[in-house]
């Protein structure tokens, strides 16, 4: 199973500063020393964490495939043509979320991101679309004929956490749902299982299948264990732990896992 480390979090940190410590630049010999297989970047609208700089570097400098989630606003589909990561994840983005909140509207959005989409591989850019464990988007995204899509595990994550991480006080509390810790054991299995049918649905669409968001040292092997799905994209819980045991453990702990 290939894992893609998200280094956005190291960014988040140097902006609670705004200086340029700690620097997502140093992340990249860590990482490939690890056993990362791919550098995860997010360039948003609002660059509240990544730069175009940062961005710019880590394409220049990274000996593993850059990865690079993106809107499909057309400004920065250019900037993406420029900077030519490996690879450019298609995601929606709405500027008051913490994080991406859910899969792109493959559906809605067909024609704007067709054109994304297309500009992309005219940059010889490989296209990953972001998107719900669906088969409508899954057969949409084949039709785009871009080569990955990435699986949206959050839902399967939160249920998670509500059932075995201490989430009380928070939206995701199971009070707020009033469901029992058996009505979220059932629904957490209905996640996954809708996860394992749409990762195979696209692999026999020919796509290459990618999974991530909300994946940590807890929940992994639940989904690492689906054969179909070929990479996972980790960034939070691997962050979080770098600041305890170091990036480079926290890595080697994640492949272990994978
Ligand atoms: N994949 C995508 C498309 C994302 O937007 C994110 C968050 O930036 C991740 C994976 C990583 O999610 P997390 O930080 O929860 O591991």
């Amino acid at each position: 199973m290939l894992l893609g480390v998200n280094i956005d979090h190291i960014a988040v940190l140097r902006e609670a500063r705004k200086i340029n410590d700690p620097n997502p630049l140093d992340a990249l010999g860590i990482c490939k020393i690890s056993g990362a297989d791919q550098i995860t970047i997010h360039l948003r609208e609002d660059r509240r964490h990544i730069h175009d700089e940062d961005a710019k570097e880590i394409c220049r400098q990274s000996i593993l495939p850059v990865n690079l989630e993106c809107s499909i606003n057309e400004d920065i589909i250019d900037i993406v043509c420029k900077l030519k990561p490996t690879r450019a994840t298609l995601v929606p983005e709405n500027r008051d979320e913490v994080t991406t909140e859910g899969g792109l509207d493959v559906d809605k959005n067909f024609d704007r991101i067709k054109k994304a989409v297309e500009k992309l591989h005219k940059h010889e850019i490989e296209v990953s679309l972001f998107i719900d464990p669906n088969k409508k988007m899954i057969k949409k995204s084949s039709e785009l004929e871009v080569e990955w899509i990435e699986l949206h595990t959050g839902t399967f994550a939160n249920i998670y956490a509500m059932l075995y991480a201490n989430l009380s006080n928070t939206h995701h509390s199971i009070k707020e749902l009033e469901l029992s810790r058996d009505e979220l054991k059932i629904l957490l299995d209905k996640s996954r299982k809708e996860i394992k049918k749409a990762a195979h649905y696209g692999q026999d669409c020919g796509l290459k299948v990618a999974a991530g968001h909300g994946l940590n040292y807890q929940n992994v092997t639940k989904i690492s264990s689906i054969k179909a799905i070929e990479e996972l994209n980790i960034g939070q819980s691997i962050i979080a732990r770098s600041v305890f045991s170091g990036l480079r453990q926290a890595i080697i702990d994640m492949k272990e896992l994978l």
